[in-house]
């Protein structure tokens, strides 16, 4: 087989940058290229909360961005004081979105940090040293994640993807495209088939163009022709990221994963998930997990424009959850864990150890 050259991704969602945070403006996507940067850990949960930066690690990482900006801020002269801001910053940084665990994990990582260090300047700097070496540590966690997801993909593979789980839901190189750069980098050919993913439309704003600025093969598909291109033989293999993945293996991701990933078994298509362990949740149960409940509008209009009658109801559920039974593979930095998951993750885990 050929080697091909080397699939780099050069879009790099969030850095930190002279003591500000830079950040690709994903809601201008993609139509323009457009970074902006923020100085007030308050943008920043504004920037989650608006979509601005979304994907589970990429939020993750700027929980932590967000943290290391509310120390810089902070005027207080002692370690106590300092961590009385830094907890109030977390709890505006936390409320932002309540699936992705990562969020949860990058606040508590940077919390952690702050209250080992012994006065204000070297918490502050080793708060921002740790948000820094958080972000190229996604990096290559993603990339170790791909050589091991390559292993399960062939030449001439046609995969189908729901959501972004890019470069653009990381720093770079991304979760489920990860494993897809991967796979090209080891000079098989492929395909790679996105559905749209209303309402938010990461697949169509997002995947499509993150895939199209990095020279891979991608067609986009309404979320309604799924089960037409599966029937069709249009797809060998699924794969899509995580928000969230519990000890059993139940992975909530974006909404639709669950019905996709219920076609793939009707027409025995392997349906991988791919994600950092900083995406496991080992505490809870599926009825702890909250699912964030999005505004009507995006459903009753598309590009600003009404399509629905005026005063109709709307369900707007951002995640579901897709069940252990369904889920052929979980790919991760430490390797890929297999049914029965409350073991295989359990073993992952430890590897990491
Ligand atoms: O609402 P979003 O765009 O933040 O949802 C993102 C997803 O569901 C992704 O698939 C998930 O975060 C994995 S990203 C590597």
């Amino acid at each position: 087989m050929k080697q091909q050259t080397k699939v780099h991704s050069s879009l790099r969602t969030i850095e930190w940058k002279n003591n500000t945070v830079v950040m690709i403006d994903q809601t201008k996507l993609p139509n323009k290229l457009a970074y902006v940067k923020f100085t007030d850990y308050k943008d920043v949960a504004n920037a989650i909360r608006t979509l601005v930066v979304r994907g589970a690690p990429a939020i993750g990482v700027s929980g932590a961005f967000g943290l290391a900006l509310a120390a810089l801020q902070s005027k207080a002269k002692t370690k106590e004081k300092l961590l009385e801001d830094l907890e109030k910053a977390k709890k505006v940084l936390f409320e932002t979105r309540p699936t992705a665990i990562n969020l949860a994990w990058g606040l508590e990582k940077i919390m952690n940090v702050a209250k080992e260090g012994k006065d204000v300047p070297t918490i502050k700097e080793s708060i921002i040293q740790t948000a820094k070496k958080m972000a190229e540590e996604d990096i290559e966690a993603n990339k170790k994640m791909g050589k091991y997801g390559a292993e399960l993909f062939e030449n001439n593979d046609t995969i189908m993807t729901h959501c972004n789980a890019g470069a653009l839901a990381t720093v770079g190189y991304g979760t489920a495209l990860g494993v897809i750069r991967a796979t090209k980098e080891t000079g098989k050919q492929i395909k790679v088939i996105a559905t749209e993913t209303r309402p938010v439309m990461q697949g169509s704003r997002l995947t499509a163009f993150e895939l199209k600025h990095d020279g891979i093969d991608v067609s986009l598909i309404p979320d309604t022709a799924v089960g037409y291109a599966m029937s069709k033989g249009l797809v060998n293999k699924v794969i899509v990221g995580a928000d969230r993945i519990l000890r059993t293996g139940h992975v909530y991701n974006k909404i639709g994963t669950y019905q996709i990933a219920l076609m793939a078994q009707q027409h025995k298509i392997p349906f991988y998930v791919a994600a950092p362990l900083s995406t496991f949740d080992l505490k809870s149960d599926p009825e702890d997990v909250i699912i964030e409940q999005r505004k009507a509008s995006e459903v009753t209009g598309v590009a600003g424009k009404k399509t629905a009658p005026d005063g109709i109801g709307v369900i707007n559920p951002a995640f579901d959850m897709t069940p252990p039974e369904l889920i052929t593979g979980i790919i991760t930095e430490v390797g890929i864990a297999k049914p029965p998951y409350a073991e295989s993750i359990k073993k992952l885990f430890e590897l990491r150890l």
